[in-house]
């Protein structure tokens, strides 16, 4: 569904990205691990539009996508929940999660997605009418994610949901995007707790110095000694 072929990536003159590719089959899971810096969130950004590889290609669903503008790019499917939840602090939880739908395709059906998201945020939906600059940390973290599905996306790639957050908030986050997967939706998911992201995906990809330095089906990738050393402290 969503294919990246040996893209690099740029800030001016440093590259971050290097030959980076990388695949996500429809409603599949998939991980991307990697030390701080790595270059994740850098990745994320070009496959969303908002930077744009110096070489390469990305396509999503046969078609080329790199070069458009995110808009665009959100409208054919795919919704990016970035890092740091970015909400509108002095509007109402109810209308952020709004803002997610403001797209051509999502607009008309934004009651019945909304109706979904809170099933999905049972939280959310006590707090509807409340601002989101009074919600805990989690909570504003449900309202970044419940945007990004009013968006009706086919796949979701979440960068670093748990951040900041305390370890039963992170299960509870987790536990979110396990239902997501439930609902046929692709996800890419960027994560610093990499036992609990690897448990999770089906796949996952380590991504070292802006290169993809291993890959594979998760559970293997959690017995390989270089993740267990490296990134699980064993
Ligand atoms: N806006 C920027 N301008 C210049 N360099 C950047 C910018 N954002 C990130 N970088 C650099 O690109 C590299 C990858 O960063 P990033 O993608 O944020 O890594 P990660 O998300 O894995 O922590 C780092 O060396 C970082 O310093
Ligand atoms: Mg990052």
């Amino acid at each position: 569904m969503l294919e990246v072929s040996s893209i690099d990536t740029f800030y001016g003159r440093i590259q971050a990205l290097w030959g980076v590719s990388l695949t996500i089959h429809e409603a599949e899971t998939v991980a991307l691990v990697g030390a701080n810096g790595a270059g994740k969130t850098t990745l994320l950004n070009t496959i969303s539009g908002l930077l744009r590889p110096a070489s390469g290609s990305i396509e999503f669903g046969g078609k080329r996508i790199d070069g458009l503008q995110s808009h665009v790019i959100v409208e054919m499917g795919i919704s990016h929940i970035p890092e740091g939840k970015r909400l509108f602090p002095d509007m109402s939880v109810h209308e952020n999660l709004e803002m997610g739908a403001y797209l051509q395709r999502a607009w008309k059906q934004r009651e019945e997605t909304l109706e979904q998201v809170y099933q999905l945020f049972p939280k959310l939906k006590a707090r509807q009418g409340q601002l989101a600059r009074t919600l805990s940390g989690g909570e504003q973290q449900m309202v970044a994610m419940g945007r990004g599905l009013m968006s009706k996306p086919r796949v979701c790639i979440i960068d670093e949901p748990s951040s900041g957050l305390a370890p039963i908030v992170v299960d509870e986050i987790f536990r979110i995007i396990e239902g997501l997967r439930d609902q046929n939706i692709a996800i890419f998911l960027v994560e610093q707790n990499v036992q609990q992201a690897l448990e999770l995906a089906d796949r996952a990809y380590v991504l070292e110095n802006g290169r993809v330095i291993l890959t594979g089906e998760s559970k293997k990738l959690l017995q390989e000694e270089l993740i267990r050393k490296a990134y699980l402290g064993l």
